[in-house]
């Protein structure tokens, strides 16, 4: 048996969620020249047919346009490979780059405050959920 650490990633792989009704989708950021790697996007596609979206970049490498170009080919590619048009992030309200990032590829901030599972931080918050139809 592997470490925890493993079979998490085993189960990444797989690309489904452990019921095997949702898709999640994880990517890793590399720069192109030199190839670094910076941070990674991901989404959860619903049984509704919705994507979360989520998006983290190495502190050293915000505000450089790297967030905006990542999620845009992230978003693309969901709507390309998964025919998926319905996007839904949740921020905290206190969180003004992811915020900036989601205004700036045309989400639309509901204002509609939902709890927050954060697992970056291992601790629950409150959320604003924003939309976007592209
Ligand atoms: C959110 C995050 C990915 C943004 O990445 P980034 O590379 O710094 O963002 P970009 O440089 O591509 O900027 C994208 C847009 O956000 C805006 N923005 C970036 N930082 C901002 C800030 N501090 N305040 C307001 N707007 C901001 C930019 O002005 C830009 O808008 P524009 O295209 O209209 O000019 C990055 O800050 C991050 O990884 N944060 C920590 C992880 C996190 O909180 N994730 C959210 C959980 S899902």
């Amino acid at each position: 048996m592997g470490s925890a650490t493993s079979r998490r990633y085993e189960r990444l792989v797989t690309r489904k969620s452990p019921d095997g009704v949702e898709i999640w989708l994880n990517w890793a950021v590399r720069t192109l020249q030199p190839p670094v790697y910076i941070g990674y996007v991901q989404a959860t596609i619903r049984k509704n047919g919705w994507a979360e979206i989520a998006f983290v970049l190495f502190h050293e490498f915000w505000g450089q346009g790297y967030g905006k170009e990542s999620v845009t080919a992230m978003l693309q590619e969901l709507n390309k490979t998964y025919f998926v048009s319905n996007f839904r992030a949740f921020v905290n309200p206190r969180n003004w780059p992811s915020r900036g990032l989601l205004q700036s590829l045309g989400f639309e901030l509901s204002g509609r405050e939902v709890p927050l599972q954060s697992r970056l931080r291992g601790r629950t918050g409150v959320g604003i959920e924003g939309r976007s139809l592209v």
